[in-house]
């Protein structure tokens, strides 16, 4: 396997000098390899866009370098850069031509970058190959190739769009809230399909989304990011049981945090640790009989119950600490 991206470094202020100075990107570090496919979550403003538009090389970053298949793209125009990219935005406007037909929209990005144009028409076999591409959606769109676009539904648009970026198998897929403006179970299928398309096509790609389910369902490994740099890298199962900060622990699964932790029965002081996480469900409640674990067992009061659908979430007041569990 050999690296497909690596950013090293980067920082990014807007406006600086002025009241409206922003570091937006704060010493982004990350090395994807070749069919590597992470998703990207974090709060409004952490800084998913601007990575991916320092990636796509929309503006200059301050410092730091940026390599697309080993390749020192730093300096490199965005028009340059482009021919390694795949992007897909959040506006299902933006992909696609509103005019032009599903069959000329995917024509034009099948032939990105090549000398001929649409002036031939599209021929049978490229034809075909667009029903075989647009099939595997399951939208029907496969039988309406010389719709025009503007007719379509926001999430048919977006799909195309996926297929547009993914035509030519760029060396980086770079997607940014994609589904993020389409209904719930078009959102669904489509994450499924890309799911499988990426993995299939082995595009290495990068999924931001704000949508914790989204991102654990999606890809392999989470990047949470925060206040312009990464907090965390890994799995979902790796975060989950070992959170590195207090933004991460709530950031996947629920969790109360607890900061003098030493003050609970059955917590001993970790070295280094200052912080304990607990999960509520790890916590058992009972109202009078005798507790199973005498040794972690505390008293507490009921401060909060909050109906969830299928459980009730209980926040109980052991001795000034919040703690959240379940019924
Ligand atoms: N072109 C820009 N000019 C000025 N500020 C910007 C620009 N782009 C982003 N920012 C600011 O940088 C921060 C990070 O933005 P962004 O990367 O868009 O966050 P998000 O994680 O929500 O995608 C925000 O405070 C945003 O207002
Ligand atoms: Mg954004």
């Amino acid at each position: 396997m050999s690296e497909m991206l690596k950013i090293e470094n980067i920082r990014k202020v807007f406006n600086p000098g002025t009241i409206n100075e922003k570091v937006a990107l704060d010493g982004v570090d990350l090395t994807l390899e070749e069919g590597e496919f992470v998703t990207v979550i974090g709060g409004n403003g952490a800084g998913k866009s601007t990575t991916l538009n320092a990636v796509a090389g929309v503006w200059p970053v301050d410092s730091g370098k940026i390599y697309i298949g080993g390749e020192d793209v730093t300096k490199l125009s965005e028009h340059r850069r482009a021919q390694y990219l795949g992007r897909v935005f959040q506006d299902p406007m933006t992909g696609t031509a509103t005019t032009m037909s599903i069959e000329e929209n995917m024509a034009i990005a099948a032939r990105r970058g090549k000398s001929r144009g649409l002036r031939w028409g599209i021929t049978k076999a490229e034809r075909e190959k667009y029903r075989q591409m647009l099939s595997t959606l399951h939208l029907g769109l496969e039988d309406r190739l010389t719709s025009k676009v503007g007719l379509l539904s926001g999430g048919q648009r977006q799909a195309i769009t996926l297929l547009m970026a993914s035509i030519q198998k760029p060396k980086l897929l770079l997607l940014d809230e994609p589904f993020a403006a389409i209904d719930a179970k078009v959102r669904t299928e489509l994450r499924n399909w890309l799911r499988e398309m990426v993995v299939k096509l082995g595009i290495t790609s990068i999924f931001v989304t704000h949508d914790q389910d989204e991102a654990v369902e999606v890809a392999d490994e989470i990047i949470i990011t925060n206040h312009g740099h990464i907090e965390q890298m890994g799995t979902p199962m790796e975060i989950y049981k070992s959170p590195d900060t207090p933004f991460v622990a709530q950031f996947i699964g629920r969790s109360s945090i607890v900061e003098h932790y030493e003050r609970l029965l059955g917590f001993d002081p970790v070295e280094g640790a200052t912080h304990a996480v607990i999960r509520p469900e790890f916590v058992r409640m009972s109202r009078s009989e005798p507790p199973q674990h005498m040794s972690a067992a505390e008293r507490g009061i009921v401060k909060d119950v909050i109906f969830r659908g299928n459980h009730l979430d209980v926040v109980v007041d052991v001795g000034g600490i919040p703690i959240v569990t379940e019924r």
